[in-house]
């Protein structure tokens, strides 16, 4: 038995669903269902009697430390957390709650629950932390990638509160023997994520006929990475990897923001092509830049591809032409992910824009 923070949202429900393509082994599905959790991503695992989903807060230590006592885990993967750095820029609060609080919340929960348990279980255990790149702040064009002995220099309070919780996990694992690992990844594409985040707001607004928002110049660069092989690398972490430390997981694609935008529209040129016969690049608009905007993330994987074999699948191409093929086939979900809370938050991020 595993237990998974935070399975209702993007990447939690592909690692949720990968792993019972896998295996058997049954989960508890700890989720807050706030704005980003969403049980229509779950929606394939109905009957199924070994996915156990747990509506609740990470923030409630005394719910997590029961649920850990009632199912005795050998792991926890912990995805929950807010996870929007233009939200994080709009208001910062929850991701102080939710990213700080809850992970203290939450391993103060483990650390109780450690005493508890048989030197046999604790021979096993993992608490598997799942991070991100932008925790180590911004690169030049020029400057070498991240990698795991990168300085900490996060600039929104989205990598702040992150950087927080990666530094908690660290000091569990010292000064307690929880043993914790850490993953560091880049940014994720693929199905069920929501569509506030560029892909899928890209891909939703060309085909609903609405302008494609560039922030600033469009030459921002991320390292983007097809969710089931952040999947994979987690779950390598976690069978194979040596506790207390760190691994950085990346797609090695380096891609402008207005590559991503531009290739996204000539698949669609391709897949569903416009009735007027114009191509949806037309629709590119530049809008204002986000404040503090990182110019450029990129990350090195060699620790985790040398010492856990891990590699990717996927390469850009093929992974972004299956997350469009997604979303192209999965036009119902799509619109229940873009209701009227989305509307306004689309409302406020974009309003004051152009
Ligand atoms: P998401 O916003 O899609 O999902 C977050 C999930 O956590 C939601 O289901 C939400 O309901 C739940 N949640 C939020 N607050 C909670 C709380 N207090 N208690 C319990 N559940 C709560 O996020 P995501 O994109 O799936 O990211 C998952 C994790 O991976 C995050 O920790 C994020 O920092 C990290 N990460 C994301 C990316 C990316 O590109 N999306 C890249 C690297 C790392
Ligand atoms: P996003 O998907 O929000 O992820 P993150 O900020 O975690 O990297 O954004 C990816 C990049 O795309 C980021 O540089 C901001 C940019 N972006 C736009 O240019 N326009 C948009 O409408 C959005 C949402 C993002």
């Amino acid at each position: 038995m595993i237990l998974v923070t935070g399975g209702a949202g993007f990447i939690g429900s592909n690692f949720v669903l990968d792993w019972f393509k896998q295996c058997d082994e049954p989960v508890v599905n700890l989720d807050k269902l706030t704005y980003a959790g969403n049980v229509a991503n779950l929606k394939g695992l109905v009957g199924n009697s070994k996915h156990i989903f747990v509506e609740g807060d990470i923030c409630d230590s005394s719910l997590v430390l029961k649920q850990l006592q009632t199912h005795q885990p050998r792991a926890i993967i912990h995805f929950a957390a807010e996870s929007h750095v233009d939200r994080s820029i709009n208001g910062p609060a929850a991701f102080i709650e939710t990213n700080i609080v809850g992970t203290f919340r939450l391993l103060e929960a483990v650390r109780a629950f450690w005493k508890e348990i048989s030197p046999t279980q604790r021979s096993t255990f993992r608490f598997l932390h799942v991070s991100t790149d932008e925790v180590y702040g911004s690169l030049a064009e020029n400057e070498p990638m991240f990698c795991e002995t990168t300085a900490y220099a996060p600039n929104s309070p989205y990598s702040a509160s992150k950087a927080a919780s990666d530094h908690l996990v660290r000091a569990y694992f010292h000064t307690y023997g929880i043993p914790t690992i850490t993953t560091n990844c880049s940014n994720n594409y693929g199905p069920f994520q929501n569509p506030e985040k560029l892909i899928p707001l890209t891909i939703r607004n060309a085909v609903t006929g609405l302008s494609l928002p560039i922030y600033g110049d469009g030459q921002q660069i991320r390292d983007w990475l097809f969710v089931s092989d952040h999947c994979g690398a987690i779950c390598k972490a976690l069978e194979t990897g040596r506790v207390g430390e760190v691994y950085n997981v990346g797609g090695g694609s380096e891609k402008k923001n207005l590559d991503v935008v531009t290739t996204i529209c000539d698949m669609l040129d391709e897949l569903v092509p416009r009735n007027d016969g114009q191509n949806y690049r037309t629709q590119i608009t530049y809008v204002k830049d986000r404040p503090g905007h990182d110019r450029r993330y990129a990350i090195d994987s060699r620790k985790i591809e040398t010492e856990l074999n891990w590699m990717p699948s996927e390469t850009f191409e093929t992974g972004l032409r299956k997350t469009i093929c997604w979303y192209l086939d999965n036009r119902a979900w799509f619109e229940s992910a873009s209701g009227s809370a989305h509307q306004r938050w689309i409302h406020q991020n974009y309003a004051n824009r152009n």
